[in-house]
């Protein structure tokens, strides 16, 4: 049965909307790993023959949140936070340590075998398809294996197949696509069977610009127009920025935030950086609203807030005043964005 979150510290930013009817509600929910631990040195060596020593590691150390029906989540956290462990519980591929787990009725790891039919996951670093089949010939496996009735499964697949740009690699073997069109297959095998949710693990990850552009409108499109409720994992903040109005943030297997994106990026966005290349050789480069941190020949980068100027204002003034002959906005690292959340809780 589930209970409602109580009694441990709430992460910052939390919203609790009692009028919500979760798809997901996850209550103090614990992963740990018992890893063993090498002794070093001759001794250690000799020792490590006999006996090793253990050292559990909390991956997952007591989340809880809800999630609504046809909401787009981002869930983000630096490399190790816990996010992949997260969403192998929610998808039945682990059995919490402890806790409440309960997605759309199911116990996800109780009832594995007819949950992962009620659902569509995808996990970056492999594939759900058979390597050394021709991208079609697996989605027609699949098609058996979840029973989708033949009509649906071909206004779906002629539906992705234009949406992912399928056609050009459908009869290449899934071993020889790229990183970017074996996403695209997967996403349309994750989805053929109508799942109400979809549960990505980094998406986007090794992708180039345009091939995240291209997933990311995709994602955005399923979740608009089908209602499917959608949780993505990424360590990539312009991942959630283009996407999720909904982030949560995990560290060290702990929810520091979760709330409105416009609530995170005011109170924790941190100072951006404008890069600029000149055309022309400037004794001074400086203007309103903004430092300049970094002087290197013909460029300059100018530090700024996102709360006291905004990056088409600064790009505007500079280029008024110089020639310009490229430029760039960067963005604070997730780290950076966790460092901050934490200088506030010792705070508040
Ligand atoms: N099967 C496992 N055995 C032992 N430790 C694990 C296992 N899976 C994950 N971990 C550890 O749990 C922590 C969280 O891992 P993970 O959920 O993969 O993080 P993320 O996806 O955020 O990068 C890491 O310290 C990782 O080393
Ligand atoms: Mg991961």
């Amino acid at each position: 049965m589930y209970k409602k979150p109580q009694g441990s510290r709430r992460p910052l930013g939390f919203i609790q909307n009692e009028a919500m009817n979760p798809i997901i509600s996850v209550h103090n929910l614990h992963k740990h790993f018992q890893i063993a631990v090498h002794r070093r040195g001759m001794f250690g060596a000799l020792r490590n023959l006999f006996s090793r020593d253990r050292r559990w590691v909390r991956a997952v150390d007591g989340i809880s949140f809800e999630i609504g029906r046809g909401e787009l989540v981002g869930y983000l956290g630096p490399n190790g936070a816990g996010k992949s462990t997260t969403l192998k519980m929610l998808t039945g591929l682990l059995v919490p340590t402890s806790g409440d787990l309960l997605v759309n009725g199911y116990l996800p790891w109780r009832e594995r075998q007819t949950y992962v039919g009620k659902i569509g996951a995808v996990f970056g670093q492999r594939t759900t398809l058979w390597w050394d089949l021709p991208v079609i010939e697996s989605l027609d496996m699949l098609q058996h294996i979840y029973s989708i009735p033949q009509a649906r499964y071909r206004t779906n697949l002629d539906e992705f197949r234009k949406l992912l740009e399928l056609d050009e690699f459908l009869n290449t073997p899934v071993r020889s696509l790229s990183l970017g069109q074996r996403m695209r297959a997967d996403l349309c095998a994750a989805l053929l069977h109508n799942p109400p949710l979809l549960f990505l693990d980094e998406p986007t990850i090794g992708l180039d610009v345009v091939a995240k552009e291209r997933i990311r409108q995709f994602i955005q499109h399923i979740n608009r127009k089908r209602g499917t409720t959608i949780i993505l994992t990424t360590h990539d903040l312009s991942d959630v920025e283009k996407l999720c109005e909904r982030v949560m943030i995990i560290d060290k297997g702990k929810l520091l935030f979760d709330g409105q994106l416009d609530n995170l990026r005011q109170r924790f966005g941190g100072s951006r950086q404008l890069i600029v290349d000149f055309a022309e050789d400037y004794a001074n480069v400086s203007v309103d609203g903004a430092q300049v941190t970094g002087r290197d020949g013909s460029r300059a980068t100018y530090t700024f807030e996102r709360s006291a100027i905004s990056a088409s204002e600064l790009i505007s003034q500079v280029s008024e005043r110089f020639r310009i002959r490229d430029l760039e906005v960067q963005e604070p690292e997730i780290e950076e964005t966790v460092r901050r959340i934490y200088e506030e809780r010792l705070l508040g």
